[in-house]
Order: C-alpha cells, then sequence, then structure tokens
C-alpha cells in the first residue's frame, strides 16, 4: 500500500484544472446500459472508482475504449452484449456507486441481480429508497444470497407512477439517478417527488435528454420522466467535480497562497464560496470574453493571514455538502476562535477527527457535531487515511503543519482525486508517494 509523505509549511502558487466529476460520471457511465447506441463521455477522470466502474460495465457486457482528445480524457461505452445481468458482490464490495446499474440494467434488460452493497466507513448507507423507487414502478424484487434481484413485471415493461424518495436523512442522489434513468424506458409518466437536486442529477438528466429522454424539473425537488421506447447515441462531457475545486480552495485557503483554478464548477458551489468568504478567503471569478459557463469557470482563491471561526451543517444540494465537511474541518483547525460543525447526511462521518488530533488539532464531538477550536498550528505526524474525503482533510491538515505527515492508505485518496500527488506537486506542495517499503527504509513510521 502506498503512503503520502507531506512537508508541511510550502506557499502555493499556480494554475490547477478541476477535472470531471467522479460523482457525476459514474452514474452516466452506467446509463450506457440503456442503449444500443454508441455512448462518448468527455471528462471522465482516471480513478480507481471510474476503473471499477469500467470492469463493472465490462462484465455487464460493454465494450470500453478510453483514449485522450484534445488532452482531454474520451470514453466510448457500446452495449455488445445483453444476456449478463448480475454485478457481483466481488466488485460491488469495492465500490457502493456499482448500484448505479441497477436502474438502467432493470428498465433496458428487463432484470438485473445487483449485490447489496454493505456498509462503509462513513456509515451505514442503505439503499431502501431506491428499491421503493423502483418497486413503485412495478419492479419485483428479492433479495437472494445477498442479492437485490429485481425484474420488470409481466408486462414487459416498468410503468410510471409517482414515486416519493424522501428518507430520514432528506432525499438519495444514486437513488434519484437509479429512479429516473429507469423511468426513461417505463411506459408512462413518472414523477419522482423528494428528488435530489445535487448538480450530478442534473448533468445526468441532461445526458439522458440528449439521448432522447424526456425529463423535465432536474435540479428541483419534482423530476417528471415521460417514459419512451428507446435512447440513442450521445456525446456528453461531464461537469467538473464540486468537491475536487472545494478541496483545491481549502488547499489555497489552508496555506494562505494563491491559486487559479480553471473549469470551476462556481455556479454549483455557493454554499461552499459562502463559507469560505464567511472564513476570510477571497474567491475572485476571472470573466474572460462574454459567453461564460457558469459551470466551467476561472476563479482565483487567495488565503488570508487570520481564518475566522464559522458554522457549517451539511445539509442536500444546494446545501453545504458533506463531501466538503473533512476539508473545511481541517480548515478550521486553524481559525482564530471556536467553529462548530454539524452533519446531518452522514452522522458517523468523523473519523477523521482522530487523525486531526493527532496532528495536535482541537476538536471535540457530541453526536453529529463537533466543536474545533483553531490552533495555532498543526505538527505533522503519521496519520490514516480511512475514506476518501477524510483523507483529503488530512492532506490539506498536512500541507499546513509544521514538519512531515505520513498518510496512510491513501488508496482512500485515488478513489476520487486523479494524481493528487502531481497536481498539488505542480504548484508547490512538496508531497510524494512512496510504498509501505520505502518508508521503513527511510526511517518514517508508517503504522
Ligand atoms: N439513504 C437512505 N436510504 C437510501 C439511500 C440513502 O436512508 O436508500 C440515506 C443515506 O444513508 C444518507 C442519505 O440518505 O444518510 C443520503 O445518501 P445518498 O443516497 O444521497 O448518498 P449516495 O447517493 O449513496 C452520493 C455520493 C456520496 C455523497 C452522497 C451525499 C456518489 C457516487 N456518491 O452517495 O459521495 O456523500 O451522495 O451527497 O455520487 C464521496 O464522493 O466521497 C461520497 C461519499
Amino acid at each position: 500500500m502506498d503512503v503520502f509523505v507531506i512537508e508541511g509549511g510550502r506557499k502555493l502558487a499556480g494554475t490547477l484544472r478541476v477535472n470531471g466529476s467522479k460523482n457525476a460520471a459514474l452514474p452516466l457511465l452506467a446509463a450506457s446500459l440503456l442503449t444500443d447506441d454508441p455512448v462518448i463521455l468527455r471528462d471522465v477522470p482516471d480513478l480507481s472508482d471510474i476503473r471499477n466502474m469500467h470492469r463493472l460495465l465490462g462484465e455487464l457486457g460493454v465494450a470500453i475504449e478510453s483514449e485522450r482528445e484534445n488532452n482531454i480524457p474520451t470514453t466510448r461505452l457500446r452495449v455488445v452484449d445483453e444476456t449478463e445481468h448480475h454485478a457481483r458482490y466481488d466488485i460491488v464490495r469495492t465500490m457502493r456507486a456499482s448500484i448505479c446499474v441497477l436502474g438502467p440494467m432493470l428498465a433496458k434488460r428487463g432484470q438485473a441481480r445487483v449485490s447489496m452493497p454493505g456498509g462503509c466507513a462513513i456509515g451505514q448507507r442503505p439503499v431502501d429508497l431506491h428499491l421503493r423507487g423502483l418497486e413503485a414502478l412495478g419492479a419485483i424484487i428479492t433479495l437472494e444470497g445477498g442479492d437485490i434481484v429485481a425484474r420488470v413485471p409481466q408486462s414487459g415493461r416498468l410503468i410510471g407512477d409517482t414515486v416519493f424518495l424522501g428518507g430520514p436523512f432528506g432525499s438519495t442522489v444514486l437513488g434519484t439517478a437509479n429512479v429516473m434513468s429507469a423511468a426513461t424506458l417505463a411506459q408512462g409518466t413518472t414523477t419522482i417527488e423528494c428528488a435530489a437536486c445535487e448538480p450530478e442529477i442534473v448533468d445526468l438528466a441532461n445526458m439522458l435528454i440528449g439521448m432522447g429522454a424526456k425529463i423535465t424539473g432536474a435540479g428541483s425537488p419534482r423530476i417528471t420522466i415521460e417514459g419512451v421506447e428507446t435512447l440513442s447515441s450521445i456525446d456528453h462531457c461531464v461537469i467538473p467535480d464540486r468537491i475536487e475545486a472545494g478541496t483545491f480552495m481549502c488547499a489555497a485557503a489552508i496555506t494562505n497562497s494563491t491559486l487559479t483554478l480553471t473549469n470551476c464548477p462556481l455556479d454549483a458551489m455557493m454554499s461552499a464560496t459562502d463559507r469560505l468568504e464567511a472564513i476570510g478567503v477571497h474567491i475572485d471569478p476571472a470573466h474572460q470574453g462574454t459567453a461564460i459557463d457558469p459551470l466551467r469557470q476561472t476563479c482565483i482563491v487567495s488565503g488570508s493571514e487570520s481564518l475566522r471561526p464559522v458554522q457549517i451543517t451539511t445539509q442536500p444540494h444546494p446545501g453545504f455538502p458533506t463531501d466538503l465537511q473533512a476539508q473545511f474541518m481541517a480548515l478550521l483547525c486553524l481559525a482564530a476562535g471556536n467553529s462548530v460543525i454539524t452533519e446531518k447526511i452522514f452522522p458517523e462521518r468523523f473519523l477523521h477527527v482522530a487523525e486531526l488530533t493527532r496532528m495536535g488539532a482541537s476538536i471535540h464531538r457530541h453526536g453529529t457535531t463537533a466543536v474545533i477550536s483553531g490552533v495555532k498550528a498543526l505538527t505533522g505526524a503519521p496519520v490514516m487515511a480511512s475514506d476518501l474525503r477524510a483523507s483529503a482533510g488530512l492532506v490539506l491538515a498536512a500541507l499546513a503543519a509544521r514538519g512531515t505527515t505520513v498518510i496512510n492508505r491513501v488508496y482512500h485518496i485515488d478513489r476520487g482525486y486523479e494524481q493528487l500527488e502531481h497536481r498539488l506537486g505542480s504548484v508547490g506542495a512538496s508531497i510524494q508517494r512512496l510504498s509501505e517499503d520505502a518508508v521503513a527504509e527511510l526511517g518514517l513510521m508508517s503504522e
């Protein structure tokens, strides 16, 4: 297993391009199952989660080719064999987002068998809302040997209906993706009430509309889908990753540096930029030319000598994203005063607290709330990455810490940030990827 060795205290300067969004790309890739025609997706990031999705789709009969066109990664997908319909435990256990294939496969192939995703480091993460939504469209669903087994009703197609997707923590992003994708090929009209409003859902709807689906209301809590007989080919560019952009903004802020971000989805990041401004970070959109795509802007992010404490509550979009909670907690460790973070999406998503504490942070957790008392400095230490975003928080803390931090298990980071060490290195960070053996030889403690 690789580790990151980070020397803290370096100023950053330069330009980073925000890559295509992992969480948009995963359901878009799965949507290729909905058509017999070729699908082209541009700006799909090269991440381990994406490679796992390629592997899964390959097993489900999708031929996939990836290449770079004009330096943008381009993925070509085409279904060549529809006989397989089993997403095996082997793959699903490596990536929960495998559940994205359930709706498309059920709607197009009439049946789907998907291993039930287990718990993960950030909490229990049930899929009851996905199943309830598909059942409302007539799917017959059973659980067999740990697999979700779903098939369409005798009529041979799913049947449109009104579906309520609200749960105890709000809507469900991938549940909305599953039901919306399945409903495109259903007979009649489906209305999703309490739909997730995330930009990734809008991106999926835009791709499906480009394929011939009839969808209105994506981005609002009510999405209406009028079913069609078939969907056809599409050439679609994935939206930039708002979580990667927010992580880079925190990198500028925690090192009191100035970074330029290109391909930045500022329009989808208001809650994050609002909190950064409150902390004292400046974000200036660089308006060039006339036609600005609000999801692909250039902006200059400048840190500040003194960071102000703030309150943050994670919420469904357009509220503050849970996927930036750990990164903001790392930043607030160095604010001048007490900050409060309340986690309302994944109540157990606090594994980074203990690791940040190892670096000198002062954080007290009470249930779903953490009180962060700012300290003057963090100190490098060996720490353990536990999940993707917690690990990103540790990288940020390490960039600002005095001395050397060794972050173990960086495979978590590779799930969601492409070549993070090279990209942060290109703007001045001292960050090296080493094997555990190399770390042992150098005498840097790794466990
Ligand atoms: N929930 C249920 N029942 C369900 C589904 C969800 O109770 O059937 C609960 C969850 O336990 C959670 C809340 O609803 O408390 C929201 O979960 P959601 O279903 O929206 O999460 P998800 O779709 O599985 C996506 C992202 C996550 C991100 C969440 C919330 C992908 C691949 N994953 O997960 O991203 O945290 O939405 O925004 O899109 C990450 O990138 O690090 C990551 C974890």
